[in-house]
């Protein structure tokens, strides 16, 4: 490949002192529909993925390493080592991993000789991740890396394989003495970290006895998820929204992620698992602290993190007697979806009949500090739902009296709240709900919408989460990622949760898939006065 920033002409361009080469350009036409880009481009480096032959490096990681490449965002002599247990040669591994991009990559069109510059650089070595000898074989790749394709020493191990091998991994790669260079090498490690607050705290200290934490890369894809960096920019670059981002003017919060899809042949992970430590503790969490964290004095990797970990700190541990009316559990049941049968979980291939796992989990919480003390944030998470939606739903206090009355009869909506949602997938996009006049006599008020789309708005496909979280890691950015304490202080919220549902016999199923969830949790919220949205 001979793109680089030396190949990127017309363009205002720096080097950092990583090495990483950021680019402004402006291009000509419409500047709403092509707007000013801010593009990076990796320094020299090595990418080596252990799990190689698994279903997150076909569907997520090759894919959005090729429309790296096709953007041009991968450095020169950009090499991947693939590793798993099975055999397989390099040129088998291209082709695999070939046709995985062939079949996961969206929005993108796949382009044969881009893709050949890129495969050149797809080496495999099959090796187990308890054997020591396999990193000796791999120091020797590394090193071809660097010598042939000049990696600069540079290396990102990749850490996409079964939860069970991330010690052995961390370990052997200690004892090898790989994790140093005259380069940087950085540890990217997919959740889940840790099973619990324990587990995590123990998982952490085997990590750290190898890698210092800022090396050390722990991946939450809903964080890099474009519309979840936005909330900082809709939060802290305008003027307008912020001032009413408290308890003054703020009555509650919900945070709704619902999948349409049951466990998709993952029941056996999932069974382990279930939606709270599946998608709350990490994703939601996260999530919920973007929302709710102070602003921080800059914009830098460590001063975003110190304010969401101090936001994950500040949310009230529920008490023992608290979780049964704080937390619901949900599991879905068989279903007939428009004629057609569904599958309740229990019967998904590898699902325990007898199951206790939960597939839908709900929790209401509240975050004690002076912006939001008594602001209930509400978060739910369910497979089997009627559609895929994830959003943010802010709802703000009525207006104090009202002005215009209230009549059932004429349909005066004199006290629907505000609204504000914030889409995060799918129909990415922000609409403000507001009361507007009626057409025609008389005050008669009707909610309307303003909306915002990114589709419409910026005409330009957003990129994967992978892509950016590929490319921070590369240039040295761990904004997007998480760090050891915001790990451990949102293991800290859910675990009480976990001890009361460890154990229990759950009246499972009690929602039918295809539905938006058990109804205690529709009760959760009743009881405080509020309603889940349908989103
Ligand atoms: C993963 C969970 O982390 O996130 C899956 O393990 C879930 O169970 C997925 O389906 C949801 O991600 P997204 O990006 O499709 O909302």
């Amino acid at each position: 490949m001979t793109h680089g920033c030396a190949a990127l002409q017309d363009s205002a361009s720096a080097v950092t002192a990583e090495g990483a080469c950021y680019v402004e350009s402006m291009s000509e036409g419409n500047p709403f529909h092509d707007p000013l880009r801010f593009e990076r481009h990796a320094p020299p480096c090595a990418l080596v993925i252990f799990g190689a032959n698994g279903d997150l490096t076909r569907r997520m990681l090759m894919p959005a390493l090729y429309r790296l490449a096709y953007d041009r965002s991968l450095p020169p002599g950009f090499t991947v080592v693939g590793n798993s247990r099975s055999a397989m040669s390099d040129e088998r591994f291209r082709d695999v991993m070939r046709e995985s991009v062939i079949q996961f990559l969206r929005d993108t069109p796949f382009d044969e000789r881009i893709w050949r510059d890129f495969a050149e650089g797809l080496y495999y070595r099959a090796g187990d991740l308890r054997d020591q000898g396999f990193y000796r074989e791999l120091e020797k790749v590394l090193a071809s890396a660097e010598n042939e394709r000049h990696s600069g020493g540079n290396v990102v191990f990749y850490l996409a394989t079964q939860p069970s091998l991330y010690e052995a991994a961390a370990a052997g790669i200690g004892a090898a003495g790989l994790q140093q260079s005259a380069g940087w090498r950085r540890l990217v490690i997919e959740k889940p970290f840790g099973r619990d607050l324990d587990s995590a705290r123990d998982l952490n200290r085997k990590l750290h006895a190898v890698f210092p934490e800022e090396s050390i890369y722990r991946i939450d894809h809903y964080l890099g998820k474009e519309t979840v960096q936005n909330v900082l920019a809709f939060r802290f670059g305008n003027g307008v929204f912020e001032p009413l981002w408290n308890r003054r003017y703020v009555n509650h919060v919900q945070i709704t992620a619902a999948e349409s899809i049951g466990v998709e042949g993952r029941a056996a992970y999932y069974q382990e698992s279930g939606a709270l430590r599946d998608m709350i503790q990490n994703h939601l969490l996260q999530v919920m602290a973007t929302v709710a964290m102070e602003p921080c004095a800059v914009y830098e990797p460590n001063a975003v993190r110190d304010e969401r970990a101090k936001l994950l700190r500040s949310i009230r541990i529920l008490r023992e007697d608290e979780v049964d009316s704080h937390a619901v559990a949900g599991q879905y049941g068989p279903a007939d979806i428009g004629g057609e049968k569904a599958r309740g979980f229990r019967q998904e291939d590898g699902a325990n009949p007898d199951s206790q796992t939960d597939t839908y989990a709900a929790l209401a919480l509240f975050v004690e500090n002076w912006r939001w003390a008594g602001v209930p944030f509400y978060i739910r998470t369910g497979k089997r739902m009627p559609r895929r939606v994830t959003d943010i739903a802010i709802s703000f206090n009525t207006a104090p009296f009202s002005l215009f009355g209230s009549d059932g009869q004429t349909g005066l909506m004199a006290t629907t709240p505000n609204l504000l949602v914030l889409r995060i997938q799918p129909e990415e996009g922000i609409s403000l709900r507001f009361l507007s006049k009626q057409p025609g006599g008389g005050m008669r008020l009707r909610p309307v919408s303003m909306d915002f789309n990114y589709g419409s708005s910026f005409g330009a496909r957003l990129p994967s989460a992978y892509e950016t979280l590929l490319l921070d890691v590369m240039t040295g950015d761990a904004t997007l990622y998480t760090r050891q304490d915001m790990v451990e202080a949102s293991w800290a919220v859910v675990q009480p949760v976990m001890n009361a549902w460890a154990g229990r016999r759950f009246d499972f199923p009690n929602y039918a898939a295809g539905t938006w969830g058990p109804a205690a949790a529709d009760e959760m919220l009743a009881r405080q006065g509020h309603a889940w949205r349908k989103p």
